[in-house]
């Protein structure tokens, strides 16, 4: 290697998401909306899919469109396996070509694990794993041909110690682990990474069941965690090209213990 090549390389900036179109699913709650906050700065058109909360998605476009970013909202349900298909095809109509993918939306409802009926098993997985497959599936092939792409699966550390919601939730996070692995080696050499983010414990989300403080005891760093955290190192994740088929913890220091 040349002394100019070594300069190069170390003063070529990372790939920015300037320009680049993004789908954030599940933009409405705590972590979605400060991704797309995230996204936006970044100078990336964002679409944000949401499930219920038309109001919310409605605020969050007019936030972004008053610092002079570009958001769309889309309705639809996850549960259903027609959605996926149907989001991609209303975010290209409206803005082109999905270039990054996050994965995000997710359903985390508390139960006894003994009550867990088979139609509670196969809504969480259907939400939680099943959509985020369809999305990728959706995505991929346009990503490969434009040789960029970015796939970010929001997974948590359920996956890894089983956590607190139930089995059915701690299982479909897990399997986005398996999505990311099966993926990411076969997509690194056409310019598109696959990764998995598994937070623990975020405050101001819709998520954080019972009362948080007295949570704070199984945390090491003795905090919770802030969704501009999460989104913080999602853009890392995601502007960098050298980082695929990783599950990355964010977790105050709960795993491994
Ligand atoms: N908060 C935490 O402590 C924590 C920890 C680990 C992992 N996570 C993961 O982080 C991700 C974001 O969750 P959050 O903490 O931000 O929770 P949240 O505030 O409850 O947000 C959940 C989001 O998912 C959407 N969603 C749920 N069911 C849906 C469905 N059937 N169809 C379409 N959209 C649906 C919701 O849309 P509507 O509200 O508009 O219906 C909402 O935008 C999830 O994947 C979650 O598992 C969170």
């Amino acid at each position: 290697m040349t002394d100019n090549h070594e300069l190069m390389s170390v003063t070529t900036p990372l790939a920015g998401l300037d320009g680049r179109v993004a789908l954030v699913t599940g933009g409405t709650g705590g972590i979605g909306r400060a991704l797309v906050k995230a996204l936006v700065t970044e100078g990336a058109t964002v679409a944000l899919s949401y499930g219920t909360q038309a109001k919310v998605a409605e605020e969050i476009v007019a936030e972004v469109r008053a610092i002079g970013g570009r958001a769309i909202a889309v309705q639809a349900d996850l549960r259903h396996p027609s959605t996926p298909a149907a989001i991609i095809t209303e975010v290209e109509a409206a803005l082109g070509a999905v270039d990054i993918l996050v994965s995000n939306a997710g359903l985390a409802r508390v139960q006894p694990w003994g009550d867990i009926s088979v139609e509670n098993f196969d809504e969480m997985v259907a939400v939680n794993l099943r959509a985020p497959f369809l999305l990728a599936q959706r995505t991929v092939p346009g990503m490969r041909d434009r040789r960029f792409g970015r796939i970010l699966f929001i997974s948590s550390v359920a996956a890894f110690t089983g956590g607190i919601v139930g089995p059915h939730y701690a299982a479909s996070k897990a399997g986005l682990h398996g999505l990311t692995h099966f993926l990411a080696g076969r997509l690194a050499p056409f310019g598109v990474t696959v990764n998995a983010l598994a937070p623990a414990l975020i405050a101001e989300t819709g998520m954080l069941p019972g009362d948080p403080h007295q949570l704070l005891e199984q945390i090491p760093v003795g905090k919770l965690g802030r969704p501009v955290e999460v989104a913080d190192l999602a853009l890392a994740i995601l502007r960098n090209p050298y980082l695929t088929n990783q599950v990355l913890s964010l977790d105050g220091g709960m795993y491994p213990r």
